[in-house]
């Protein structure tokens, strides 16, 4: 994967170091815009210190790190102080930034958490995508929606898998359930990852990893960022469980509609396939990880039950302002992705 281009000062900084060999550089100032007018890289929403784009790529690529890297960029930055130092600063704003967004649920007692994770799922009352794609999207839209969903789903579950060294016993073993069906069971072309690179190639996308990054905007990528802040903190171990459970809980629906879109649309079974998968399998993980991962994890850890909803409540609201900001810029006729070479890369 290549660098994206930067979206201000954070980024800009941060990939002209990344350029260059491992070495130590200084934390960023605690306002890099100086007067420099803040929505000049982004749209700050009130959040202090930081754009939010600016904000969101440099996150997501200190996370990336972790995960596939970059080409140019030497693999010893992974674990470089001064990159960690970095993260941090980011990470506590990204924190600040979710917790002006989503409000805390109560802590329900141990043996509740199941129930109350259902109740949390029921009470989401956001716009639907997968509605709007079943029955108004036109192809252009739709190939849109696989690109934002390319930056989380090629590595689809590696977030949660962080997860598995931080848990024992029977939590453990849902969470390994869950994850191996995700990586297809032993079998790489059934791994999900896999089957939703087939539906890029089938609308004649550019299936490979990462490629997208540049025109994806801030809300995408927070949906990537928060999974990868809780998988990489044992802190959040709680809120990870929670958030893989409401992944899990609101799945199955969706995506028989993303499949029925996308029969409309034109798309063959193999192009379905990863939603059509979706369908039964999420049926299956919303069980186990309501009940025997996140129920099991409550009950060995009942002072966590308040960071398990809270991780089931940050995965709503991220999926809620996605879904507010695709619908909002279709309805203005305009591309949901950045506005930069959209229209000519993707349509
Ligand atoms: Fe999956
Ligand atoms: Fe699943």
């Amino acid at each position: 994967m290549q660098l994206p281009a930067p979206r201000g000062p954070l980024t800009e900084r941060l990939f002209a170091e990344l350029a260059r060999p491992p070495h130590a550089f200084g934390p960023p100032p605690a306002d890099p815009y100086g007067d420099r007018p803040s929505n000049q890289h982004g749209d700050r929403h009130g959040d202090p210190c930081f754009g939010e784009e600016d904000a969101q790529l440099a996150l997501f690529v200190c996370y990336e790190l972790h995960y596939q890297g970059f080409d140019g960029v030497d693999d010893r930055w992974e674990w470089n102080p001064s990159l960690l130092v970095l993260r941090e600063r980011l990470e506590t704003w990204f924190e600040g930034w979710l917790a002006r967004r989503v409000p805390r649920p109560p802590a329900p007692p141990s043996r509740e958490v199941p129930r109350a994770l259902a109740a949390l799922v029921a009470a989401d009352d956001g716009p639907s995508l997968s509605a709007y794609l079943r029955s108004r999207a036109d192809t252009a839209q739709f190939r849109e929606f696989v690109v934002h969903r390319s930056i989380y789903q090629l590595k689809e579950a590696d977030p949660h898998t962080w997860g598995i060294p931080r848990l024992l016993g029977r939590p453990k073993a849902a969470l390994v359930e869950i994850q191996s069906d995700e990586y297809g069971g032993g079998r790489p072309e059934r791994m999900h990852a896999e089957l939703f690179r087939a539906t890029m190639r089938g609308l004649g996308l550019d299936d490979s990893y990462g490629a997208y990054l540049g025109l994806v905007p801030g809300v995408t990528l927070a949906i990537s960022n928060v999974m990868s802040l809780f998988g990489l903190h044992r802190r959040r171990r709680g809120a990870l469980l929670g958030h893989l459970a409401a992944f899990e809980m609101t799945s199955s629906l969706p995506n028989r509609r993303y499949s029925q879109a996308l029969g409309r649309l034109g798309g063959d079974a193999g192009a379905r396939r990863y939603f059509d998968e979706h369908v039964q399998a999420d049926a299956v993980h919303e069980q186990i990880a309501a009940h025997d991962m996140c129920g099991a994890f409550a009950a060995e850890h009942p002072g966590l039950t308040g960071d398990i909803l809270y991780g089931a409540a940050c995965a709503l609201t991220l999926d809620r302002l996605f879904a507010e900001h695709l619908l909002g810029r279709w309805r203005e006729g305009r591309t949901s992705l950045r506005e930069t070479d959209a229209e000519v890369t993707v349509r």
